[in-house]
């Protein structure tokens, strides 16, 4: 195909997430723009009005409103849909409230660890109550919070995220070191609402105030979502012809380790207009195809800046016509919303390429035949994005084993993909 033209991707979903939270435990009206109509944000927006935020309607390109209340028992139990980083953050804002809650999600939610933010969360002081599987649903009973030092073993931004929240949402200290930088979305929004935050010792800590803070309603504008906007680039890419304009694209450093390993793979991607949204540097990127594919290396401590677009990355990998990639220490990629390490291995090769996890390394082969078969996706919207990607490919034939699930985070994605590509003249 060739690509052309402009599109947008819809707004960041961390940065959706962290703005409905803390609109909900801010006192008055907060205002946003730019905030993702998707399925995972819907579930945050559901869970806070519960608790007593009220939310307008999150709908693509409105103004979202967001009334902060004191939060009151919810009367039925939170439901968090496909969403972990609305389950974590929440139970973290949940540790300081001193209130009763039950949590749950959907079939891969209830599969997905929580202990993670539990057992930090319980050394804090919270009382959390859960089954015998490391999984919702539990319950969470909040109240006074101790101040907590804590080395995450994994680089989790959710962790992180959850703990910074608890120290918030209990005026308490918090430290917490992770083993790479993970997404540092909440600490710029604790700067931009004026709140105690200091980088130290490899670490992050909130400082509370000597009163609890009360932290006024506030505005923010959301950026285009950099881990959708992947996916246009990839598609870019891949194509024959063309260029393609992608517009208002959140380029904050701690996501756009993808942008660095493409460069390295023969990719490259150029920023316009670098300007600042609420403390989160935003640009237009110009994404045109690669001349030629190259495999790399993709480090551990690259992967925090990448963790969502592994899938996206070894689709291309899978394209490159010298040799190998891998990519080092991806174990996590077995608990997002499938387990991405071992579907992406299966799908590349049930479409003819070679790919394979070995412990918790993933390991692609470039290959030039066109990939032709059936794609799992297990409801997974990264994985059908990304396989959706390597279906433009000419004489490809990738069948998806569902599309529905791009809702979560792209709703948009199929039409943009189709605006975006023509078919490339062959002269023959
Ligand atoms: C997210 C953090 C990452 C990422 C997820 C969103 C966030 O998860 O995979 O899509 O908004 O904090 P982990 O914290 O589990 O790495």
């Amino acid at each position: 195909m060739k690509v052309s033209g402009t599109v947008r991707p819809p707004g960041d979903k961390s940065i959706s997430h962290r703005a409905l939270l803390l609109g909900a435990v801010a006192r008055g009206r907060s205002e946003f723009q730019g905030l993702l109509a998707g399925e995972d944000v819907q579930s945050t927006a559901r869970v806070v009005r519960q608790i007593g935020a009220a939310v307008g309607a999150v709908r693509d390109g409105t103004l979202v409103r967001v009334t902060g209340r004191p939060w009151h028992r919810p009367r039925s139990v939170l439901h968090c849909g496909n969403s972990g980083t609305t389950a974590r953050l929440l139970l973290g804002l949940l540790a300081g409230q001193p209130i009763p809650a039950r949590l749950t999600g959907d079939r891969s939610l209830r599969t997905r660890p929580m202990r993670r933010v539990t057992e930090p969360l319980r050394a804090m002081g919270a009382d959390i109550k859960e089954g015998p599987q490391d999984a919702l649903p539990l319950t969470i009973r909040g109240g006074h919070l101790r101040p907590l030092t804590y080395t995450t073993p994994i680089s989790s931004a959710q962790v992180k995220s959850a703990l910074l929240f608890a120290g918030l949402a209990g005026n308490v200290a918090v430290t917490v070191r992770e083993p790479y930088r993970s997404r540092d979305h909440t600490e710029r929004l604790f700067l931009h609402l004026g709140l105690g935050l200091h980088a130290r010792d490899g670490g992050v800590t909130y400082e509370p105030p000597t009163a609890p803070p009360r932290i006024a309603g506030f505005d923010l504008v959301i950026p285009g979502d950099a881990s959708s906007a992947a996916f246009l680039v990839a598609a870019a890419a891949l194509a024959e012809g063309g260029e393609l304009l992608i517009e208002n694209v959140g380029v904050n450093p701690t996501r756009t380790g993808f942008l660095v390993v493409l460069e390295r793979m023969g990719v490259s991607v150029e920023r316009l207009n670098l300007r600042d949204s609420g403390g989160e540097p935003v640009a237009d990127l110009v994404a045109r195809p690669a001349p030629a594919i190259r495999g790399t290396e993709v480090t551990a401590a690259e992967i925090p800046s990448l963790v969502d677009e592994v899938p996206v990355l070894a689709v291309l990998a899978s394209r490159a016509g010298g040799g190998e990639t891998v990519f080092r220490d991806v174990g996590e990629l077995r608990v997002k919303e499938s387990n991405r390490l071992e579907l992406v291995a299966a799908n590349l090769r049930a479409l003819g390429g070679r790919a394979e996890a070995q412990g918790n390394d993933l390991f692609v082969s470039g290959g030039a035949s066109s990939p032709r078969g059936r794609v799992e996706t297990a409801g997974d919207h990264r994985l059908a994005m990304a396989f959706a990607v390597l279906g433009t490919l000419p004489g490809a034939n990738v069948r998806l084993s569902e599309r529905r699930s791009v809702a979560i985070s792209y709703p948009g994605f199929f039409a943009d993909l189709k605006r975006i590509g023509r078919p490339a003249r062959h002269r023959d």
